[in-house]
């Protein structure tokens, strides 16, 4: 690793592998766990890593510096680009998604957006996320396997549609349910991913190619999505529209400072946004947390406990403040995140980070992963502990699984609160067992991280209804 020089000299940029950019970036999708541990082990923190569409890209994990990089977002938006490094986003989201606008168009787009996601207006979800879930689970057989993923996914892709469309019944919300499952199922590969990232493998090569595959489906996705839109703007003016409070309604009555409305690819854009970052990081969550609570009884047991203290139809609100299942989905999201980076931050003007000087284009990256897996952090990083989290309070730079400054996950609050529910509602209700009780290792499903596809379940039988007084949940 690189020593701190004590001159006032800044460094040049630090060290990292020098195998060919395009072999770096097959590894990043083949292998990204292994791929960050050996960097981290073999250059320290930061180091630097070479790919064939950018500049140097440096990543850090050291508190400090994930402060200098996602700190106070006002001061930040003036120091880094944080929308360029999204690109590889644009052919799912489009480019007039959050995710990929920049300065003043972003924080207006995130104040309209962020509330539904919060306080009073997310609580108001918690019955039917609680429904939603006892109804996908009903669905699963006694004694047969069900697939994790499948199930968690059914219920996040129905809350966020419910969030979104408000009551989603019919045909439209039913082929566009099956679509977005699809379309995310697409990339559960390392070769699925790597369309995304090799543009030359973005070909439309007929529908039974990768690319064209996805193009069908994402054509088939924006004609249902262009119909609710043109429904929904006719119907704008009636009392039953005004008095709508899903997101979609928001989106619509939203103006800008010259008072124009959002175009209709606004719309879907932000609209593709949402639906795809609101399910398909909450159910590999969820999958995760299912797994971990099975495959350590002494977790699922501290659980039971603690879930069967609030009786047979617990109160959401109660539920979401149940400190031993928030440790748990917090434990979870650290120890494998499903975001292993927050969002590329590329340097506008020169600048210096941890004695480093940094020119314009130089991408920084806040890794998620190598945060939450620093022992001087999280002793015995490797271990699944809820505990820790009970023990002491991380700050937003050593915990950090939403991202953070100016393009912080606008879901933070709605995801957790949804593991909660969705777990307490699960786990209180039916007793579950993994079919292979093993270890598992973390698999790239496009830009984000998962348990594998073929992670099962089964259904063992309906959990009784402990009515009396349970013992408190100790912190050891
Ligand atoms: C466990 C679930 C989730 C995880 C782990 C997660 C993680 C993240 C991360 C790491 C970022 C990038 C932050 C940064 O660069 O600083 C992000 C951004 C974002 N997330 Fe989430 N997310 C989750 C759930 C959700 C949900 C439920 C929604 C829906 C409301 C959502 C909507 C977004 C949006 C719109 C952005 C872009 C924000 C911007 O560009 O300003 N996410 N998320």
């Amino acid at each position: 690793m690189r020593k701190h020089s004590e001159e006032t000299r800044p460094m040049k940029l630090p060290d990292g592998p020098k195998t060919p950019p395009f072999l770096q970036t097959i590894e990043w999708i083949a292998r990204p766990l292994e791929y960050l541990d050996e960097r981290a082990q073999r250059y320290g923190d930061p180091f630097r890593v070479l790919s064939p569409h950018w500049p140097p890209i440096l990543y850090f994990s050291n508190p400090a510096a994930l402060q200098e990089i996602l700190g106070s977002e006002t001061e930040r938006s003036e120091r880094f680009d944080t929308s360029k490094g999204n690109l590889v986003l644009k052919p799912v989201v489009g480019e007039q998604s959050l995710t990929l606008l920049e300065g003043e168009r972003h924080l207006r787009q995130r104040r309209l957006l962020m509330p539904p996601f919060h306080g009073e207006r997310m609580r108001a979800y918690g019955e039917l996320i609680c429904a939603i879930t006892t109804e996908v689970m009903s669905q699963c057989a006694l004694g047969q396997p069900f697939t994790v993923r499948s199930v968690t996914q059914d219920i996040s892709l129905k809350v966020i549609l419910s969030t979104v469309f408000g009551l989603c019944e019919g045909a439209r919300y039913e082929q566009l349910r099956q679509l977005l499952s699809q379309l995310v199922d697409g990339f559960a590969s390392p070769l699925g991913s790597a369309v995304l990232f090799y543009r030359s493998l973005q070909q439309d090569l007929g529908a039974w190619s990768p690319w064209g595959r996805f193009l069908r489906r994402r054509q088939a996705i924006d004609q249902l999505l262009y119909a609710e839109i043109a429904e929904r703007r006719a119907q704008s003016h009636t009392q039953s529209q005004s008095e709508r409070e899903d997101i979609l309604a928001l989106l619509l009555a939203a103006r800008d400072e010259t008072g124009q409305p959002l175009s209709d690819v606004e719309l879907r854009d932000e609209l593709v946004t949402l639906l795809f970052a609101g399910h398909e990081t909450t159910a590999s969550a969820l999958a995760w947390a299912l797994y971990w609570i099975d495959y350590l009884p002494e977790v699922r047991d501290k659980l039971l406990v603690e879930l069967d203290t609030l009786g047979p139809n617990a109160e959401p609100n109660a539920i979401a403040r149940l400190p031993y299942l928030s440790a748990v989905c917090q434990e979870t999201l650290r120890i494998y995140p499903i975001a292993l980076n927050a969002f590329p931050r590329i340097v506008k003007r020169p600048m210096e980070l941890m004695g480093y000087h940094l020119e314009p284009g130089t991408v920084l990256i806040a890794s998620i992963y190598l945060a939450h897996q620093r022992p001087d952090t999280y002793p015995e990083p490797k271990q699944f502990k809820p505990e820790r989290f009970l023990e002491r309070q991380f700050s937003p730079y050593e915990y950090l699984p939403f991202g953070g400054g100016n393009r912080r996950c606008i879901g933070l609050a709605f995801a957790q609160f949804e593991m909660k529910l969705v777990l307490a509602t699960m786990l209180s209700q039916w007793q579950l067992s993994l079919v292979q009780h093993q270890p598992l290792r973390p698999v790239r499903r496009g830009v984000t991280l998962a348990p594998p596809s073929s992670l099962q379940m089964v259904v063992k039988g309906k959990r009784p209804h402990l009515k009396s007084e349970q013992p408190e949940v100790s912190k050891k």
